[in-house]
C-alpha cells in the first residue's frame, strides 16, 4: 500500500531525505479521479526521477459557485491503488484545512497569461489554480514538476509564475493523452453521455484539422476557425471559444508565422471539455 501523507510538514520532511540520499524527486499535481493520462504523467516523470509523489487535492479556489467542485468526489482509495500502479512512491492528500488553515489570505494571479480564453470563461480560476501550484511546489520542495499539455493555458500561467517567484523547481510538460478516437482524456469525460460520447471525438478532428490548414495558409485562419465554429456547433457542441493563439505568450495571432496552438472549450451538455492542438510554422514542419 503506498504510503499517503497529510501534512504539509511530512511531505517536506519526505522529500528532504529522499533528496539527501540523491534521489531526484517528481511532482505529479492531480485533483484525483486518476486516468491513464495522469498514469501515463507519472510513468514520464520516471526518466527523470527515481521517487514521484503524486498529490491529490480537489482545490475549491479554482471553481466558481456554478461549476463542478461537487461532481469530484474523492475515491481516495481508487486513486491511490492507480498512482501506485503507475509508479508513484506516496501520495500526497492535504486536508482542505490544512491547505487554506483559518486566516489564510494570499492568492498568487498572474496576470496577462490567466486573462483571456478560460480565464474570461471561468473567473478566479486561474487565481486558486495559481495559489494551490505555488503552495504544492513549495510544500514539496520537489526537484521537478510535470503537467500536462491537455490544460496548455494552465501550463503556460504555472510555468510564468514558477519563473517570476524564483521557485527552485524544472518544470516539464507532456503531450496530451487521447483515446484512440482522438478525444483528450479528462475525468470529466465520465459525465458525458454515450451519445455525448459519441461527439465528442469531433472537437480534437476539428483542431487538428485547422491546425493543419493553418500551417499550409498562414495568413488565412479567420475563415478556419469560422468553419470550425459552424462545424462544432452542428455536430452538437456550444463553442465557449475557439482561437487561434501565440504558443509562447498566448496573445491572439491574425497569422500563424510564429508556433501557435489552436485552443477550445465547449460544452456538451452539462459538461466542459478544453482541448489544443499545435500549430507548428511551415519551417517548423519541414
Ligand atoms: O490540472 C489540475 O488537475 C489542477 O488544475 C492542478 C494543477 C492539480 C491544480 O489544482
Amino acid at each position: 500500500m503506498l504510503p499517503i501523507e497529510r501534512s504539509p510538514t511530512g511531505l517536506r520532511a519526505m522529500v528532504a531525505a529522499w533528496r539527501a540520499d540523491g534521489a531526484r524527486v517528481a511532482l505529479v499535481p492531480t485533483m484525483g479521479a486518476l486516468h491513464d493520462g495522469h498514469a501515463a504523467l507519472i510513468r514520464a516523470t520516471r526518466a527523470e526521477a527515481e521517487r514521484v509523489v503524486v498529490s491529490i487535492f480537489v482545490n475549491p479556489r479554482q471553481f466558481g459557485p456554478n461549476e463542478d467542485f461537487d461532481r469530484y468526489p474523492p475515491d481516495e482509495a481508487a486513486d491511490v491503488t492507480a498512482a501506485a500502479r503507475a509508479g508513484a512512491d506516496l501520495v500526497y492528500a492535504p486536508a482542505i484545512s490544512a491547505m487554506y488553515p483559518s486566516g489564510y489570505a494570499t492568492t498568487v494571479s498572474v496576470a496577462g497569461l490567466s486573462e483571456g480564453l478560460c480565464g474570461a470563461q471561468r473567473p478566479g480560476h486561474f487565481d486558486g489554480m495559481a495559489t494551490v501550484v505555488t503552495k504544492l511546489l513549495l510544500q514539496a520542495g520537489a526537484g521537478s514538476a510535470w503537467f500536462g499539455e491537455k490544460d496548455y493555458q494552465q501550463w503556460l500561467v504555472v510555468r510564468r509564475l514558477v519563473a517570476d517567484l524564483d521557485i527552485p523547481v524544472r518544470l516539464r510538460a507532456v503531450p496530451t493523452v487521447r483515446e484512440a478516437d482522438g478525444l483528450a482524456l479528462s475525468s470529466r469525460n465520465r459525465f458525458l453521455s454515450p451519445g455525448e460520447r459519441a461527439i465528442a471525438p469531433r472537437l480534437a478532428v476539428v483542431l487538428h484539422e485547422i491546425a493543419t490548414r493553418a500551417t499550409a495558409t498562414p495568413d488565412a485562419i479567420a475563415p478556419l476557425l469560422a468553419e470550425g465554429h459552424a462545424v462544432l456547433t452542428a455536430a452538437g457542441f456550444k463553442v465557449e471559444y475557439l482561437e487561434i493563439r501565440d504558443a509562447e505568450t498566448l496573445a491572439p495571432c491574425t497569422t500563424c508565422r510564429a508556433p501557435a496552438r489552436v485552443l477550445a472549450a465547449v460544452r456538451l451538455g452539462s459538461v466542459r471539455l478544453i482541448d489544443n492542438w499545435p500549430i507548428p510554422t511551415a519551417a517548423q514542419r519541414a
